[in-house]
């Protein structure tokens, strides 16, 4: 654990939320249902499930599809200045299977939370919470592509 005393997760209630997500997965080929809850900055809560394909290949995990309702759900409603102030970033996300217990993102899944929350995102794990950053060393970010990228030709 890392999260020098800063945490005020409710992490209960959020993996209570990635549980109930667990439970509307559509997993009917591997058997493993997933649930993902994310605690925003401005304090919402959203989840996603896995989605499988007969494909196989197409299957959403989860942790995909919490980011793609966290952007569709866009900022917290009301006029309150602090809700305007604070960010719809994640600062918190428990990933559970159907059994209700942590299961760690796979690879690509910390990539796509890493966007949606930055290094400094807290991950339920069963040993506690866990910064992105550990769970994602040397990642790569926007930063590499903006100094790392060509210039276009005219
Ligand atoms: N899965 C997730 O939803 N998230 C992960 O981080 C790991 C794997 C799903 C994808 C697939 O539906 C099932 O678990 C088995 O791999």
């Amino acid at each position: 654990m890392s999260t020098d005393g800063k945490d005020s997760t409710n992490w209960p209630a959020l993996r209570a939320a990635a549980t109930a997500a667990a439970s509307r997965a559509y997993a009917p080929y591997s058997g493993l249902r997933v649930g993902a809850a994310g605690l925003t900055g401005d304090g919402r809560i959203i989840v996603g499930s896995n989605v499988e394909n007969a494909s196989f290949g197409l299957t959403l995990c989860a942790e995909c599809s919490l980011v793609s309702a966290l952007h569709g759900a866009g900022p917290a409603p009301g006029p309150a200045e602090e809700a305007k102030e604070a960010s719809t970033d994640l600062v918190a996300v428990a990933v559970v299977a159907g059994d209700g217990e942590p299961l760690l993102p796979c690879g690509r899944c910390r990539q796509v939370l890493l966007e949606a929350g930055g290094g400094d995102l807290l991950v339920d794990t069963a040993d506690g919470p866990v910064e992105l950053k550990v769970l994602l060393p040397a990642a790569f970010t926007a930063t590499d592509l903006s100094q790392r990228r060509e210039q276009q030709k005219q």
